[in-house]
């Protein structure tokens, strides 16, 4: 199979923020435990976007970085499980407001956080079958309107954003490797369906939800590594869903990874489940710590339950 590479970024947030200290006003918690139990500070909340107007911005963004039109994309993925309507899916709306071609397939993906990892993954077989080599793929999240606002648990983790690829494939390129896995599980984390009769809201054990992150991560990091024949050593920078500073730092210290080879958001956008991804390549490609040719490890968790890992590499 003929791989993928990231040709080029996008991202968009919401303008309103949410500290630490307005949500102080609504919960009964405060700063300091915010921010030592999370890494976060702020997080960004849809006033006037939606979930549309996201995705749209960061996948023109990242047509623009890209340098490709609308018409050279081949498929279009975006993953998500807070899309404006279930029908049409977000990537049909996509479809019209960018004005891609009508034989291009566009559709929904969910595998919660892990969403966009599973979306490379399935655009790198996409396009191998597709005329045009060029894929589109979003990450996009509005979980401010499934949160609960009574649960101090949850409410201070989640917020809103988009971040997009557009990637190309070609033949010779290596293929990204991703190692993705799922477990069933409706405890753990759950955001029921339409009309299921319970609050449309996002419910979490946290510390079991925790656990499992510090077990997976590392794990699905070595099967990427051994895949590639690689060591930790080799990787020229590491992605990890924002969904907790403290899980990040317990895989750096697990492989040594030095300041300077990864990055993290989680203190401007909380968790952004799908978007989360996504919006640290946007923010890695801006800064410029990743160019052609650097090999980027990129691992995430989530719902589902779900997890992967993947190697990638900017065009
Ligand atoms: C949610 C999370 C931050 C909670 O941290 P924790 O250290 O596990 O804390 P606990 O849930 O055990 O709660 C510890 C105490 O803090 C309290 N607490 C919970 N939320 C609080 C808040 N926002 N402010 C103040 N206190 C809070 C609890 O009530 C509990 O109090 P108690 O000891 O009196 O019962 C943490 O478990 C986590 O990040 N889990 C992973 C979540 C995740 O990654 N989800 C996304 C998957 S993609």
């Amino acid at each position: 199979m003929n791989g993928i590479k990231i040709r080029g970024t996008g991202r968009a947030v919401p303008e309103k923020v949410i500290t630490n200290q307005d949500l102080a006003h609504i919960v009964e918690t405060n700063d300091e435990w915010i921010t030592s139990r999370t890494g976060i500070r702020r997080r960004h909340h849809c006033a006037g976007e939606t979930h549309t107007s996201l995705s749209v911005s960061a996948a023109k963004a990242a047509l623009a970085r890209a340098g490709v039109s609308p018409g050279q994309v081949g498929a279009c993925i975006v993953a998500t499980v807070t899309a404006d309507t279930l029908v049409p899916s977000a990537a049909c709306l996509l479809q019209r407001e960018l004005g891609l071609p009508t034989d291009t397939p566009c559709f929904d993906l969910n595998a919660a956080c892990t969403g966009f990892l599973y979306a490379l993954h399935t655009m790198e077989c996409l396009l191998n079958a597709s005329p045009r080599k060029f894929g589109l793929v979003v990450g996009c999240e509005q979980l401010s309107r499934v949160i609960n606002w009574a649960d101090r648990g949850t409410c201070i983790l989640f917020g809103d954003g988009a971040g997009a690829a557009v990637v190309e494939c070609r033949e010779g390129w290596p293929s990204i490797g991703a190692v993705l896995g799922s477990q069933g599980d409706d405890e753990l984390l759950r955001l029921p369906g339409i009309e299921t009769g319970e609050r449309g809201f996002i419910s979490m054990e946290g510390t079991k939800v925790f656990k499992f992150a510090v077990e997976v991560i590392p794990r699905c990091m070595e099967q990427v590594l051994e895949q590639a024949h690689m060591t930790a050593a080799d990787v020229d920078f590491f992605v990890f869903h924002q969904a907790n500073a403290r899980i990040i730092d317990l895989a750096v210290r697990k492989f040594r990874i030095p300041p300077e080879k990864y990055y993290k958001n989680i203190q401007e956008y909380g968790n952004t489940s799908a978007a989360s991804i996504p919006l640290v390549l946007s923010e890695l490609q801006d800064l410029g710590k990743v160019d052609s040719g650097s090999r980027t490890l990129v691992v995430g968790f989530g719902g589902g339950l779900t997890w992967g890992g993947a190697l990638i590499e900017f065009a």
